[in-house]
């Protein structure tokens, strides 16, 4: 028997779909019987693992979202539930594993191993960006052309009404979504968590500019700064003198059509990851570093937090 499974855990990420689509055709390349857990650890824990085929993974490489589900599991911190977990694994006889999450997917993974001794391998997948070790994780493209087509269209109404806009982007208390999408987008302000701010500095500036002409402001507000996007607004309003609208972002940055660049990258994820498996590592997670992908220990990825590389 050579059986592999894969789950996808934590928040759902667009681009999860084609690494399901490729996990099923490279495993049956490669001698291995793929099967999909559903849920993420809570399918493990419930035994919610189905054998997968062509069949199940027809037409999805468009779509958003996960098919197999996703979820974040309090039950699998437990022990009682991950030897139940591992018990379901071993009915199967699944030795192997892949697991589409962010860092604290793969720190519940670290135990399972540390403790059962499972193989598996990890493939960042979070569009917060926020992971050690990788420069890139599964889902940020399509987060971020999400948010490029939402700031476009709100220009459109910011300009014709004469006003501020604020938008605020994900990524818990890492700043990288909004970072790039202020950078490629050519907004006017950025706030992120890395980055100390002090509003009346922008005073003076913005002021001379809505003198000068300016019909409106764009600015980009990180989820984790301080401030609500609210109280951002009202500085808008009562200090530079224009008026301000909030557009909250939410959860529309984690759904939609995957973009040709995660799409591509879903395909070389798994592949590095199946190799990894076939070759005999038992621990490791796949990183994109330097235009290259590189294995790192679950220690090294799990035990720092990323550096967000400033641009700004
Ligand atoms: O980690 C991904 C993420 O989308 C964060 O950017 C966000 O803060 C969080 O998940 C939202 O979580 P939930 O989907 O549980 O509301």
């Amino acid at each position: 028997m050579n059986n592999i499974a894969i789950l996808c855990s934590g928040g759902d990420v667009s681009g999860m779909n084609p690494a399901l689509k490729h996990f099923v055709e490279y495993s049956i390349e490669n001698n291995l019987t793929p099967y999909f857990v559903f849920d993420g650890y809570e399918g493990l824990i419930d035994n919610q693992i189905t054998k997968a085929t062509y069949k199940d993974i027809s037409g999805i490489i468009a779509r958003g979202g996960t098919k197999i589900g996703s979820a974040r599991s309090s039950r699998f911190m437990e022990k009682k539930f991950r030897s139940l977990a591992k018990q379901n694994l071993d009915k199967l006889e699944i030795k192997k594993l892949i697991v589409l999450g962010g860092d604290g997917s793969f720190r519940g993974l670290d135990i399972f191993y540390k403790e059962h001794g499972i193989s598996f391998c990890g493939i960042p997948s979070t569009i917060d960006n926020d992971i050690n070790m990788t420069e890139y994780c599964l889902g940020v493209d399509t987060a971020l052309n999400i948010i490029k087509n939402a700031i476009d269209s709100i220009r459109d109404t910011a300009s014709s009404f004469k006003r501020a806009f604020v938008i605020e982007t994900m990524g818990r208390k890492c700043g990288y979504l909004a970072q790039i999408s202020h950078i490629t987008s050519g907004s006017e302000l950025c706030l992120i968590p890395e980055i100390k701010h002090d509003l009346k500095n922008y005073e003076d500036k913005f002021r001379k500019e809505l003198e000068n002409g300016r019909r409106y402001f764009i600015a980009i507000v990180a989820e984790g700064i301080n401030e609500d996007s609210s109280e951002i607004a009202q500085w808008f309003q009562k200090s530079i003198g224009i008026e301000a609208r909030v557009t909250i972002l939410g959860h529309t940055q984690r759904g939609g059509n995957p973009s040709v660049y995660d799409r591509l990258m879903a395909y070389k994820f798994i592949n590095y990851a199946i190799d990894a498996l076939v070759e005999g590592k038992e621990e490791s997670i796949v990183c994109y570093s330097q235009g290259g992908f590189v294995y790192k220990s679950i220690e090294e990825v799990v035990s720092h937090k990323k550096i967000l590389e400033l641009l700004i």
